[in-house]
């Protein structure tokens, strides 16, 4: 009697303990589908954790060390979640109702580039670089049939080479790419998703060759945000090395005037543009920095390395004023990044897509891929869905409740 007593004792302990470190969950998230984890400063045991810790800016916090038993297990169940929320409105942006499901399990690598096209429920993707293709370079891509989950590959008349970026707009696509070896250099092109023909728009800065982009994004007028970065010689995909530092530019796209709005001697890499909160009529820009991930003299990700997102408003012709810190991510680094209709941003960050607060930077919570090998590195949006993909192949969240897909 006694020993059960002190065992019941002990589990009610361990209860309370870990219930600390994670808080309880809002009564209608209690019996959602996903499997959900509640982290809350609210809680005294969050900002004060006992014994020794340790967690690098490499591993999610699923992966933190902790002498004190309790704490290591509170870490570890992250593990097993589909939601962490960090914040309450991460509650109500995703609601009780949203599910995420692993629906194309592909190779340990990059995926890249994702496009949903909600007209045809068509979600057009990229494999990206090594150890895929042909010595990492791609002539073709995916297109996932969302509505069956049948996928192909397609290849664009001429084909794309190495795409790395997708917005559509005005029901065409427009892709950027790294170009390949030393026959084609970066370039913006537009695809006609009934036709598959493809037309480069953009290939040069003043017979300067691009570095090889990585990715874009569309502003409400129409114009052209490209990242140029250094990931694709990095990765030998082209042979000639970096003619410049990793460059924004924003195009007109009535002129098709590329104009540098940003350097860095990081790396480029996600872009996300939407119209401010506070006044429809400016553009911010949300500019993640990916220095942190290194490619050459030897490739590895260095936690000294840039990570922070800084946030601009887009002043005219492009220029980028009131730069802010906005964030640095709880782990990993930032990779494609995208504004839903209201603002939020939803970047891939590792061990899953963190959802950040366009105004005060916090981390809202984070939408998780399932731990191991799988990398969430880019998303697109649908009305109330979006699409995860990376190492590790294509995540579907659905039932989200917050609407996400822009109307531009
Ligand atoms: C934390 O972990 C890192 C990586 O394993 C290690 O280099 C560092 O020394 C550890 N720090 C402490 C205080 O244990
Ligand atoms: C999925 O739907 C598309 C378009 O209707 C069709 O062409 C394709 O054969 C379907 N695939 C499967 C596996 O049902
Ligand atoms: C593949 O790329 C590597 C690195 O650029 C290069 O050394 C090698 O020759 C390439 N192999 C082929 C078959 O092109
Ligand atoms: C783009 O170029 C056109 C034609 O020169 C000009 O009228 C327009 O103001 C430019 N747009 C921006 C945002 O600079
Ligand atoms: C997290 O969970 C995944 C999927 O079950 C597993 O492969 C991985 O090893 C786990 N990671 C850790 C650090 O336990």
């Amino acid at each position: 009697m006694r020993s059960y007593a002190v065992s019941s004792l002990l589990l009610a302990h361990h209860c309370l303990a870990l219930s600390q470190y994670l808080s309880s969950l809002p009564t209608e998230f209690q019996s959602s589908h996903a499997k959900w984890a509640w982290v809350s400063y609210e809680s005294p045991a969050v900002a004060v954790i006992p014994g020794s810790f340790n967690r690098t800016a490499l591993q999610a916090p699923h992966e933190g060390d902790a002498s004190d038993p309790i704490v290591r297990e509170a870490f570890s169940q992250l593990n097993e979640t589909d939601f962490v929320a960090y914040d309450q409105r991460f509650f109500h942006l995703i609601g009780p109702d949203a599910t995420i499901d692993h629906v194309q399990e592909l190779a340990y690598q990059t995926h890249e580039a994702p496009c949903f096209d909600q007209a045809t429920g068509n979600l057009f993707f990229a494999e990206w670089g090594p150890p895929g293709g042909d010595n990492g370079t791609h002539d073709w891509q995916y297109l996932l049939n969302t509505r069956n989950n049948s996928l192909q590959k397609i290849k664009t008349d001429p084909p794309t080479y190495n795409a790395h970026g997708c917005v559509i707009y005005d029901s065409q696509m427009y892709v950027v790419t790294d170009g390949y070896e030393d026959v084609e250099t970066g370039q913006l092109v537009r695809i006609d998703p009934n036709t598959w023909r493809h037309e480069t728009i953009l290939n040069n800065y003043h017979g300067q060759p691009f570095l090889g982009f990585n990715d874009l994004d569309i502003d409400s007028d129409g114009n052209f945000w490209l990242t140029d970065s250094k990931s694709a010689f990095g990765r030998d995909l082209i042979e000639f090395s970096n003619p410049t530092n990793p460059t924004i530019y924003f195009v007109n796209s009535t002129t098709m005037r590329p104009r540098p709005v940003h350097i860095t001697t990081g790396n480029t890499n996600g872009i996300a543009v939407s119209r401010s909160q506070a006044d429809p009529s400016v553009h911010t820009v949300y500019l993640p920095d990916t220095g942190f991930s290194e490619f050459k003299p030897v490739s590895r990700k260095n936690p000294l390395g840039d990570r922070a997102l800084f946030a601009y408003d887009a002043a005219e012709g492009g220029v980028l004023k009131n730069a802010r810190f906005l964030n640095n991510p709880i782990a990993w680094f930032y990779d494609g990044i995208r504004a839903s209709k209201n603002g939020y941003l939803f970047a891939g960050a590792g061990d899953g897509v963190d959802v950040i607060d366009p105004v005060d930077g916090l981390t809202l919570g984070t939408i998780r891929v399932g731990g191991g090998e799988n990398v969430a590195v880019s998303v697109a949006f649908g009305k109330n869905e979006l699409w995860i993909v990376g190492r590790g192949g294509v995540w579907h969240v659905n039932g989200v409740k917050e609407e996400l897909a822009r109307d531009w």
